[in-house]
Formats: structure tokens, sequence, C-alpha cells
């Protein structure tokens, strides 16, 4: 059975990307292989992790002009069938996905749609959420488009707001609870929905 390669990119200290490595490694990714890891900056945990699985990684600094021609190339090279933004604090242009042509996913820790949007990343997320006073947040994988975590949402679970949480102890819990297990679950989803297609019609009939 073909899989899909998966692209992770990343900006801090891959908890995520650990985590869809960690299900790979377990085989709960049988559809997909994580085959590259772009990182937006050199000397972040997420290459580390990469490295100690193996896993090419490319560090293509955002700022840096013709960023995203930079990146596609990359996928080219790696013929990558689909794309994770994994705690990847950048902005995909609507040219960009448009040229991809690919499925891209994100993991957001909030319950979309509160907290999210321009602005609203990391530690900021989870203390927007303390501030309002929310008793129950969570995490989201959707689809990128070219609205800020703004696509067609594909997984989503609640975690409960304890009373004396600041917002790293929420971060924690997000993260252990609900990021960390769903994003697997929907690189799995999506993988298994790509190599159906890329089956055909026979495939999908037997
Ligand atoms: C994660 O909590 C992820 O959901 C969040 O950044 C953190 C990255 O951690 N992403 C966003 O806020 C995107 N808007 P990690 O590098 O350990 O995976």
């Amino acid at each position: 059975m073909s899989r899909a390669r998966i692209a992770v990119f990343a900006s801090g200290g891959g908890t995520n990307l650990q985590a869809l490595i960690d299900a790979e490694q377990a085989g709960a990714l049988p559809d997909g292989t994580i085959a590259l890891v772009i990182a937006d900056k050199p000397g972040i945990g997420a290459i580390e992790r990469a490295e100690r699985a193996g896993i090419p990684a490319v560090v293509i600094p955002r700022k840096e002009e013709g960023f995203e021609e930079k990146v596609l190339a990359a996928l080219r090279e790696n013929d990558i069938d689909m794309g994770i933004l994994a705690g990847f604090l950048g902005i995909l242009s609507a040219d960009f996905l448009r040229r991809f042509d690919a499925p891209v996913l994100n993991i957001h820790p909030s319950l979309i749609p509160s907290f999210c949007g321009k602005g609203f990343y990391g530690l900021k997320v989870h203390k927007a959420a303390l501030d309002y006073g929310v008793k129950v947040t969570g995490a989201t994988v959707h689809y990128v488009n070219e609205i800020p975590d703004g696509g067609k949402i594909i997984l989503q679970k609640a975690v409960e707001v304890e009373p004396d949480d600041s917002p790293a102890t929420l971060q924690r819990r997000v993260m252990e609870q609900a990021e960390w297990v769903i994003l697997p679950q929907a690189a799995q989803m999506v993988a298994a929905e790509l190599n159906r297609k890329k089956g055909g019609p026979a495939q999908e009939n037997a």
C-alpha cells in the first residue's frame, strides 16, 4: 500500500511533531509517513526531534525573500502529498495553497471559532480563554485555507479549564488531552482519504 508523504511545518518545540512521529512509529499512521520537516528558523526543538527520528529537516526562514517559492520547491523535491502545520506561526498565502494543490492541516489550541484568527497563537490563546472565563476549551484540527484558522474543521476535542489554571498549565493540559490525540488521528484520516483517491475506482469498489 502506498503511504501519503507528509511534510510537517514547525516554528517551535515540536511536541505536536513528536506526537505524529510517535503515532507513525506505533503503527497509528498506516496511510502516511512523515517525509520532511520544514522549520522556519534554525535551532528549534522540532529540528532536533526530526533528526532523532531520522526525518530530513530543512530550515527556510520565514522572513527571507522568496520563502513560499523555497517551500514549494522543497515540497516538490520531496514528493509531498499533504502538509501539516504543527505549531507553525506563519500564514500561507492563497497563491501558495493554490499552487501546492494538496491538503494542508493545522492544529489550533482552542475550540474554533473561539480564540482564533490573526494574533491568536501559543500561550496568547490560553490567556484569552482564561481572561474570558470559559470553563471548557480544547483543540481543533482544520484544513488550511486563505483565512487564518478559517478552513473546514476535521476534528475537535474539549478540555476542562481548572479554577487555578495559568496559561501555561492550561496549554499543557490542552496539548496532552487534545492536541497530541487529535492531530495524529486527523493526519491518518486525511492520508487514508488521499490513498483512497489515488487507488482509483477499482480499489474504491474492492
Ligand atoms: C501548540 O499548542 C499549537 O497548537 C500552537 O502552538 C503550539 C506549538 O507547540 N499553535 C498555534 O497557536 C497556531 N495558531 P509545539 O511546537 O510543541 O507543537
